[in-house]
């Protein structure tokens, strides 16, 4: 017999969606607020089928419902927002809508950019994708637009290419990383890991310093050029191909 796709009660996907509490949504689907397939859904107790497709089929209000878990988004971050709750101002969180701060499982960044670091940030809910995104094995290299304080003075392409260089505090040598000058203050920094305020140290490592910096892809996923400041965007099943086909 062939496995249907997995179903869930309508008030416990709701509910994990962020859209209120069981009881709130059991009085939305009596009020006949919920519809599936254009046909009112009353009784919240029934299981609706999880599928990909279900914000078009599944509506509150005539308006489509968010994406079920194995959500995955790409957030053009801006400078000023930061990506964790330890420190201090807005958060990516609140670049998203209100009621995704409620959804179970949770979003979450993968990886993170600094709070002066602006570009591509990838976010979902989905741990497995996650960890498939920054584990070492998958080799996702990330791609960061940097401008310095003092022009570069032609080792720094050499010196990250040849690996082994040692940031402060740390005791495992760096992998080799590309580097393609720009101008003399600015260059295109291509890194296979990711470790804390990574760019920024091996620049002060070579005695420079990041006045800016961008990260503009992520495996083979570049920043959409019209995907302003601020915006995020769904991935696609072709987006997610990408990230691992850089
Ligand atoms: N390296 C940094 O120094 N900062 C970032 O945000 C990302 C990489």
């Amino acid at each position: 017999m062939s496995k249907g796709p997995p179903t869930l009660r309508l008030d416990r996907l709701l509910a994990n969606l962020g859209y209120g509490s069981r009881r709130e949504i059991q009085a939305l689907a009596k009020n006949g607020r919920i519809t599936l397939d254009g046909e009112p859904f009353r009784d919240a107790d029934k299981h609706v089928p999880v599928t990909r497709d279900l914000p078009e089929r599944l509506k509150l209000d005539d308006k489509a419902i968010d994406p079920p878990p194995g959500l995955a988004l790409m957030l053009h971050k801006p400078l000023g927002v930061t990506c964790s709750h330890k420190e201090a101002g807005p958060l990516v969180y609140d670049l998203l809508p209100t009621r995704w701060r409620m959804r179970d499982p949770a979003i979450s960044t993968i990886g993170r950019l600094d709070k002066e670091t602006s570009g591509l940030l990838l976010m979902t809910d989905d741990g497995a994708l996650l960890h498939r995104v920054i584990s070492p094995k998958s080799h996702v290299a990330k791609r960061y637009r940097v401008t310095l304080d003092r022009p570069l003075n032609g080792e720094e392409a050499g010196a990250f290419a040849a690996g082994g260089l040692m940031l402060d505090g740390e005791t495992k040598p760096l992998l080799p990383a590309t580097m393609e000058t720009l101008s003399p203050t600015e260059a295109i920094l291509t890194l296979s890991e990711g470790r804390y305020h990574q760019v920024r140290r091996m620049y002060a490592a070579l005695g420079n310093h990041v006045t800016a910096l961008h990260r503009d892809r992520i495996g083979g996923l570049s920043l959409p050029d019209d995907l302003p400041a601020g915006e995020f965007r769904l991935m696609s099943e072709a987006d997610l191909a990408a990230i691992f086909a850089g």
